[in-house]
């Protein structure tokens, strides 16, 4: 396990400099989030996958403010040590750059994150900026960016081609030159990722993007085995937790059907003069 020490941004830019790989994954309540937080992940990030792998929603366009905020607030009480990320939703920071700043606020003041993450957009240099300069910490997102994928040919990778790998090389430049402290690349050719770690002085997190990022993220319910609509690729299943469960609440349903669930064991029974007492007093 790694250190007891607070998780910052100033470690996570040394770990660049010195080559140390950082860990990431995702957590949406208490539980999740101290588990992953006691096992020396680096940065947790309450992202907005949380529509599709806990709110069950077909994408994550649907995802309000309002719900990303309720989990991260969830979130924040299990992390004590890795850096908090929330994972700004789709319309938070689209429609205008103050309620960009507002919405990356709330994150902030009222659940406790200590940065935010913004996936790239058209235009999205000046909203980042903005952010920055009002003392929040920005993590950026390039590639497949899953707000948009739908309008943008789906979920395959991106960066296949010169064109599109140069254009995506630019975006995460233009986020770092705005002062974003840290940049995902999700679904990119490994060859454009490493180039991509190489130009940029912040972190780069990958995923589906191959080992040659400064660090790793997954969807912490992919990697849990607790995501049965499908599981990407790229995704290392450590654990099938979906298949625990049931098997679990099958034995539960069946222990109660056959009488041997509750067992005297999970039964409060009284003493003999405890008894007496309560069969006179109910006459
Ligand atoms: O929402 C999310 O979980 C993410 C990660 C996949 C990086 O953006």
């Amino acid at each position: 396990m790694a250190g007891t020490s607070k998780m910052t941004i100033a470690e996570l830019l040394k770990r660049k400099r010195q080559a140390g790989k950082i860990t990431m994954l995702t957590a949406y309540d208490y539980p999740i989030a101290k588990f992953v937080d006691a096992a020396g992940v680096d940065v947790i990030l309450v992202g907005d996958s949380l529509g599709m792998v806990v709110l069950g929603y077909e994408s994550t366009t649907p995802v309000t403010m309002e719900e990303m905020l309720h989990h991260a607030k969830a979130a924040r009480r299990g992390v004590s040590r890795a850096l908090l990320v929330g994972d700004m939703p789709f319309l938070s920071f689209r429609s205008s750059t103050a309620d960009a700043v507002k919405n990356a606020g709330r994150f902030v003041q009222e659940a406790g994150c200590d940065a935010v993450k913004v996936e790239w957009k058209h235009g999205i240099e000046d909203v980042t900026k903005a952010i920055v300069d009002a003392g929040i910490p920005v993590m950026g997102h390039v590639g497949l960016t899953p707000q948009t994928a739908a309008a943008e040919g789906g979920f395959g990778m991106r960066g296949k081609d010169a064109e599109s790998a140069a254009r995506i090389i630019g975006q995460a430049i233009a986020l770092q030159e705005v002062g974003c402290f840290a940049m995902v690349l999700e679904c990119i050719p490994d060859v454009v990722a490493q180039e991509i770690t190489q130009r940029l002085t912040i972190p780069t997190i990958g995923i589906g993007s191959g080992p040659w990022c400064d660090g790793q993220v997954l969807v912490t319910y992919d990697l849990l085995g607790l995501y049965d609509r499908f599981t990407p690729s790229f995704v290392k299943q450590y654990a099938t937790l979906g298949t625990t469960i049931r098997d679990a609440v099958t034995a539960y349903v069946r222990d109660v059907k056959a009488g041997t669930f509750p067992g005297t064991e999970h039964t409060k029974t009284l003493a003999p003069d405890e008894l007496a007492r309560l069969k006179q007093e109910l006459g």
